[in-house]
């Protein structure tokens, strides 16, 4: 029985499985600065097994995934390339001006992808006025233009703009596992068009903390110099990682219920009168709810009324289906919500 969790603000209010909870509770641990913990160097392993890559990283969360990525990737005082509406540009705090000092050139995209030509004109030419350009970073699935799953044919595109120019490609990849179930294609064809990827273990994967960065041993062991620097050396960290090895080994398949969810949800709201404004690729449908006179306040009230936790602003939100949703709570939620807006 899957514990309800009726929660569409965002895939990161997922709870562990009973499994997750029994796996931190019987981890094997050991000091992880040492190395000395078996069960993040298994994480660790499996994460760069799964992804094609030579090493993976255990860290707290995907924001620090993403910066001690970048860091490995850049010198103080570089330019890196990013897309507009990016998590790492928009919602990390300004993390790689004040970490490592950089600047941050932002190409808009089509639904989430950069075009490489777009790509190409942002790289700086050598000349002893400009920075450095040294990284370019995509994002997948594109979380703000809408979960959007970028494909393999996009990722290579812009990778081989940025190794014509000898430029790093850093992804986050909080929801790439969405991405290849959403596209039917393997993790690896994916990662494979980026020297680094973050992959976020506690959204739609459902473990309770972190994230896990795979890439070369060279760059991997730079981030992990970086995580000891930001202060995420963790001692006795398998009983956290523990949940994350079955977020990666077991939770993967099922994504494609959320999916399917979502397709659902977005069906029945236009059935309302609600305006979806994101194609419905994964786990996140973006609603404008206008059409039937609503603002943000009859909104949450509504969901609160029924039982459920959304948070909206202005005419629209985003609501996100994961672990803890099952097709028949999405059902009755717009069965109830129906009537409430008739
Ligand atoms: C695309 C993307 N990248 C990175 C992150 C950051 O992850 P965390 O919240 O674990 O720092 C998020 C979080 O929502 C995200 O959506």
């Amino acid at each position: 029985m899957v514990e309800k969790n009726l929660d569409l603000r965002s895939d990161t209010v997922t709870w562990p499985t009973p499994e997750m909870r029994e796996a931190a509770y019987k981890a094997k641990l050991g000091d992880d600065v040492f190395g000395d913990d078996p069960t993040v160097n298994e994480l660790e392993r499996i994460a760069a097994e799964i992804t094609g890559k030579e090493a993976g990283l255990f860290v707290t969360s995907g924001t620090m995934g993403n910066a001690v990525c970048v860091l490995a990737h850049t010198l103080r005082g570089d330019e890196i390339i990013l897309e507009h509406r990016s998590h790492i540009y928009v919602n990390e705090v300004g993390g790689l001006a004040v970490m490592g000092q950089l600047m941050a050139r932002t190409v808009p995209g089509e639904l989430g992808w950069m075009r490489p030509e777009d790509v190409e004109k942002a790289i700086r030419a050598d000349n002893i006025h400009y920075p450095r350009t040294s990284l370019v970073c995509v994002e997948n699935t594109h979380n703000s233009a809408g979960g959007i799953a970028l494909t393999p044919k996009q990722l290579q595109a812009d990778w081989d703009v940025a190794k014509k120019h000898n430029l790093g490609v850093h992804m986050d990849g909080a929801r790439v596992f969405n991405a290849a179930v959403a596209l039917g294609v393997d993790a690896k064809e994916l990662c494979k068009y980026a020297d680094t990827v973050q992959i976020c273990l506690s959204k739609g994967l459902s473990a309770p903390v972190g994230s896990v960065v795979v890439g070369s041993t060279d760059l991997i062991k730079k981030a992990r110099k970086y995580r000891k620097m930001l202060g995420g050396g963790m001692r006795q960290a398998g009983i956290i990682a523990a949940p994350g090895i079955i977020a990666m080994t077991k939770m993967v398949d099922r994504l494609k219920d959320d999916h399917d969810n979502a397709k659902l949800l977005s069906e029945g709201l236009q059935k309302i009168g609600i305006k979806v404004v994101n194609q419905v690729q994964t786990n996140m449908v973006y609603i404008d709810f206008s059409p039937i006179g609503w603002k943000a306040d009859d909104w949450n009230k509504a969901c609160r009324k029924l039982g459920w936790r959304s948070q909206a602003s202005g005419t629209g939100t985003r609501l996100c289906t994961h672990y803890g949703i099952e097709r028949e709570d999405i059902k009755s939620f717009l069965e109830e919500l129906g009537k409430l807006v008739k």
